[in-house]
């Protein structure tokens, strides 16, 4: 019996090879450098610092995370809710190893987290948890899939889990209605929602290998 709970990893999820690991961390680091040169950002960087007037330097702000990934089921090892159930999905073993292409749409930043919002395909769907969503308050209504993400950076004392939220929040807030102010960008437009949260919907979406795997860390 122990041996089973073992067996389980911390999670599961698509693990970005490499060069497009890289190409990704480098349009996110363009993105970000981009956003703290604009006008309509600095107008709004007390949501960062607190203070009124005081402008934000987000490269100091953020933490980068080094090997990217879009976590699938979060599974700490047997211990959360379904694990056990995903790890025996015979979807989840027939694609366990299969290198897919993940398509990022649109980076976003928030005074916790920066990440990529992934638009998963019919297929990579079916690796999706049902529960991914309905399971955070707020973004019941969302369709499956709303929550997929790469989390690119964190700020100091801030777990990668705020990414998947900060995202569904956004998204909420969108699904009201919220258009948010709008700022054209070579890349893509920009929207802000309030509260130091950023959202860049990317003309063109970013395309990036990723091989479904699981961590154990
Ligand atoms: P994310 O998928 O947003 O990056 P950690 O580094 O904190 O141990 O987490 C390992 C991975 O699992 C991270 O990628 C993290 O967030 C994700 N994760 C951590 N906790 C949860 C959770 N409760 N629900 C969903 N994903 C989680």
């Amino acid at each position: 019996k122990e041996l089973e709970e073992v067996k389980i990893p911390l999670f599961y999820g698509w693990f970005l090879m490499s060069p497009a690991n890289e190409k990704v961390k480098c349009s996110a680091i363009d993105f970000v450098k981009t956003l703290d040169t604009l006008e309509a950002f600095k107008k709004h960087s007390a949501d960062f610092t607190g203070k009124a007037e005081k402008e934000v330097d987000l490269e100091q702000h953020f933490k980068a995370k080094a090997s990217l990934h879009c976590t699938t089921k979060f599974s700490n090892y047997g211990k959360a809710e379904g694990a056990k159930e995903y790890a025996q999905n015979l979807v989840v073993k027939d694609h366990f190893g299969s290198v897919s292409e993940l398509s990022l749409i649109a980076f976003f930043v928030t005074p916790r987290t920066v990440g990529a919002r992934v638009s998963l395909t019919k297929e990579q769907l079916q690796l999706w948890p049902v529960d991914a969503e309905s399971s955070v308050p707020g973004a019941t209504g969302l369709p499956h899939g709303s929550r997929a993400h790469v989390t690119l950076a964190c700020a100091a004392g801030v777990e990668a889990v705020q990414t998947g939220l900060d995202l569904l929040d956004i998204l909420a807030l969108q699904k009201d209605g919220q258009q948010g102010e709008l700022v054209e960008m070579e890349l893509g437009s920009l929207s802000y929602y309030g509260e130091g949260r950023w959202m860049l919907a990317l003309r063109e979406p970013i395309c990036a290998s990723a091989c479904f795997s699981s961590s154990y860390k």
